[in-house]
C-alpha cells in the first residue's frame, strides 16, 4: 500500500528556501508515529532538507541526477517513478509513506490509497504548494482538531481512505 503524509496551511503553502513553514510539535510526532518502520518515498530537494537521514526509515530518493550518491544504508537513489515503483512492489513492504515535496506528491498521488493531511490554520510566504487534489474518491476516515496555543495555530489532522 502507499500513502501520503503532507502538512499544509490555508493557501496549500508546504515550504520555503526548502525549509517547513512552522514548528507543531504535535505534528512532528505524527509524522513520526505514521512513517516509522516504513519506508518513505521523498524528492532530491526534501531530502536534502532533513539534516540526515531519518532514523527507522528507509528512505527513496527520486532524482534526474544519475551520478547522484547517498553513501548510506537505510538510503536507496532512484531516478524515475517507474523504478521506485519496481522497488516497492519487488519487496512487498505492507506500506510505503510519500513524504513530499510538491513535485513527488503530484507523481505518487494516483497510487495512494491512505492519506496523512494536516490542514494548518497558517498562512505566509511560501514557495511550495500542495495540489489542491480531487478527493472525491476518499473518505476521512479519522479526525482530530488540535486548538491554537501560545505557539502553534490551530490544525486539523485527517486520514483519508480511498474508496474500496
Ligand atoms: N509541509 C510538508 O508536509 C512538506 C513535506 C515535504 C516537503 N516539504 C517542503 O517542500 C519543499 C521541497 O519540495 P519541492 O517540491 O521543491 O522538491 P521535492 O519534490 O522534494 O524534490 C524535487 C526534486 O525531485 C526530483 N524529481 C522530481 N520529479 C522527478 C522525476 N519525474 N524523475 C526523477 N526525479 C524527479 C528532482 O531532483 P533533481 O533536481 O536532483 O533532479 C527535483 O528537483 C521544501 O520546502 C520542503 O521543506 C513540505
Amino acid at each position: 500500500m502507499i500513502s501520503l503524509i503532507a502538512a499544509y496551511g490555508k493557501k496549500r503553502e508546504i515550504g520555503l528556501n526548502n525549509n517547513l513553514l512552522w514548528h507543531i510539535p504535535a505534528d512532528l510526532k505524527n509524522f513520526v508515529k505514521y512513517t516509522k518502520g516504513k519506508p518513505i518515498i521523498v524528492g532530491r530537494k526534501t531530502f536534502e532538507s532533513f539534516k540526515s537521514p531519518l532514523p527507522g526509515r528507509e528512505h527513496l530518493v527520486l532524482t534526474t541526477n544519475e551520478d547522484y550518491k547517498y553513501e548510506h544504508e537505510q538510503v536507496k537513489i532512484f531516478n524515475s517513478v517507474q523504478d521506485i515503483m519496481s522497488y516497492v512492489e519487488e519487496k512487498s513492504f505492507p506500506e510505503v509513506v510519500v513524504c513530499g515535496g510538491a513535485k513527488i506528491y503530484d507523481l505518487f498521488f494516483p497510487f495512494c490509497d491512505l492519506l496523512y493531511l494536516s490542514e494548518i490554520e497558517w498562512s505566509g510566504e511560501a514557495d511550495t504548494y500542495f495540489t489542491n487534489y480531487d478527493l472525491a474518491g476518499f473518505e476521512v476516515a479519522e479526525q482530530k482538531v488540535y486548538e491554537e496555543t501560545e505557539k502553534t495555530p490551530k490544525w486539523t489532522f485527517k486520514i483519508y481512505k480511498k474508496h474500496s
